[in-house]
């Protein structure tokens, strides 16, 4: 298994690096440009391995990609009915969002699918969409999990769809705030009969909505609740071109990075700031980090910005709420500047970071006393103690297989007073294949030992 090896940093990072595209957009533009009528072109896509899962479910399904390997995809949209059965069962890999997305378009179709995923995603509960997918009178089933009560998991059976029916509408509110299942309904919903309303209790980000608004569906938003009403024509859906924005969940690390290097100046390239995903801005702001965020530009309604961090102190906050569901993904790098701060930072209505790639909170706690960093589990969060001064104890840390693990007990490697080791790397690769290489430009030394 490869395993990452981190010295401490020896100078200042400093520099400015682009990042991989924006992982949930990416999901979304293969998915409404594999539904237009006529071509598509997706720019800046990355490769990251639960995009690359998306890209080839539809390849599977009949939609020609035209691919020039540096990230120009040319997607050939089959419109609303076009989409063949799969080859055989789709893989979802790792990525939660493939399957979950994809599980919204498949109930629409009258043909039968299965969805399947690796060790740590055929863990991860699927009732939260086979439940109202059911609602609407979706085919679809999970496979049930010995001790899981009704909780169901992956592998997912969908359809087919019986001939001459179609969805429902569908009403639905969402228990604990999700985009994965927002988006799965309103996907669906563009094959029902009539509108799909979903209500959050928090706004989930809001990626699909804006795409879907962009490319001219009928769409409407008020606060946390969103209503699409299907189009009448199979092929209405108008080709589009994307210049995919880059993922401040990736980019997070590396201004982590630059935030904790003693002197560091650390620029990532048009960094896509939705605000409602860019709750680690926010966080970092509210320890006292210093970041600067410049415009630059948009495309299909999504803002970019090329974002710069700089060394700062950092002091313990509380973290909750609103704040905590827009940086759900960066909470672990969170907990990494936390580790930093001085006094108390304390993580809570987090509990949705127990059923991610690993048990977040379990994992983030783990790593954080591997470094000497004083940590403590809550049913719906953490705490951490701050160690401001002096270098970390290095560690061994197990990634869990979770990329975003792996990610942040690299950054905190860079602390350490000795070389850290990180096993179980080839995880990265899933959102940032090339993590390893951005923190190198930027003056880190860390290598992969396969
Ligand atoms: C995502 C939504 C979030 C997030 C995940 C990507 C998306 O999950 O954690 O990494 O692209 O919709 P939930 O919707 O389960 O909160």
């Amino acid at each position: 298994m490869a395993r990452l090896i981190v010295q401490p940093l020896s100078r200042p990072l400093g520099g400015s690096v682009p990042v991989p595209a924006d992982k949930s957009i990416c999901h979304r533009a293969l998915i409404m440009a594999a539904l237009t009528h006529g071509a598509c072109q997706l720019e800046g896509f990355s490769y990251g391995e639960d995009n690359v899962a998306t890209q080839r479910a539809f390849a599977q399904m009949g939609v020609r990609i035209e691919d020039d390997a540096h990230g120009t995809l040319r997607v050939h949209g089959v419109g609303l009915d076009g989409l063949a059965a799969p080859s055989g069962e789709i893989d979802c890999g790792n990525s939660g969002t493939t399957m979950r997305l994809l599980a919204g378009v498949l109930a629409g179709q009258p043909f039968a699918s299965r969805l399947v995923g690796d060790a740590s995603l055929s863990r991860r509960p699927m009732s939260r969409i086979v439940k109202p997918l059911l609602l609407r009178g979706a085919v679809i089933s999970g496979t049930p999990r010995a001790g899981a009560g009704d909780e169901v998991t992956a592998p997912l059976s969908v359809g087919p769809l019986p001939a001459g029916r179609r969805l429902e509408p569908l009403e639905y509110q969402l228990p604990v705030a999700s985009a994965q299942v927002k988006s799965a309904l309103l996907f669906s919903g563009l094959w029902a009969s009539g509108p799909t309303l979903v209500r959050e209790p928090l706004v989930s980000r809001d990626h699909t909505e804006r795409m879907l608004s962009a490319l001219g569906l009928l769409i409407e938003t008020a606060g946390p609740i969103v209503k699409l009403h299907p189009p009448a024509d199979p092929k209405s859906i108008r080709p589009f071109t994307v210049e995919l924005p880059g993922d401040l969940s990736a980019a997070a690390f590396v201004l982590a990075a630059g935030l904790l290097s003693e002197g560091g100046v650390v620029t990532t390239r048009a960094t896509g700031v939705n605000p409602t995903r860019s709750g680690f801005i926010d966080i970092v702001r509210r320890l006292g980090g210093e970041l600067s965020v410049v415009p630059r530009g948009e495309s299909l309604g999504e803002p970019r910005a090329e974002i710069t961090a700089r060394f700062s102190g950092l002091r313990g906050q509380s973290v909750g709420g609103e704040l905590a569901l827009r940086a759900i993904d960066e909470i672990p790098i969170c907990a990494a500047l936390a580790a930093r701060a001085t006094g108390c930072t304390r993580f809570f209505d987090v509990a949705e970071l127990r059923v991610k790639e690993s048990d977040r909170i379990a994992a983030i706690v783990a790593m954080l006393g591997a470094f000497g960093v004083e940590a403590s589990e809550h049913e719906d969060g953490f705490s951490v103690e701050g160690r401001p001064s002096g270098r970390l104890r290095a560690a061994q840390v197990e990634s869990r297989g979770d990329h975003r693990i792996a990610m942040t007990a690299a950054v905190l490697g860079l602390l350490g007073d000795g070389p850290t080791v990180v096993d179980d790397v080839a995880c990265i690769a899933t959102s940032f294949p090339r993590f390893v290489g951005t923190l190198r430009a930027l003056g880190a030394q860390l290598e992969i030992e396969p």
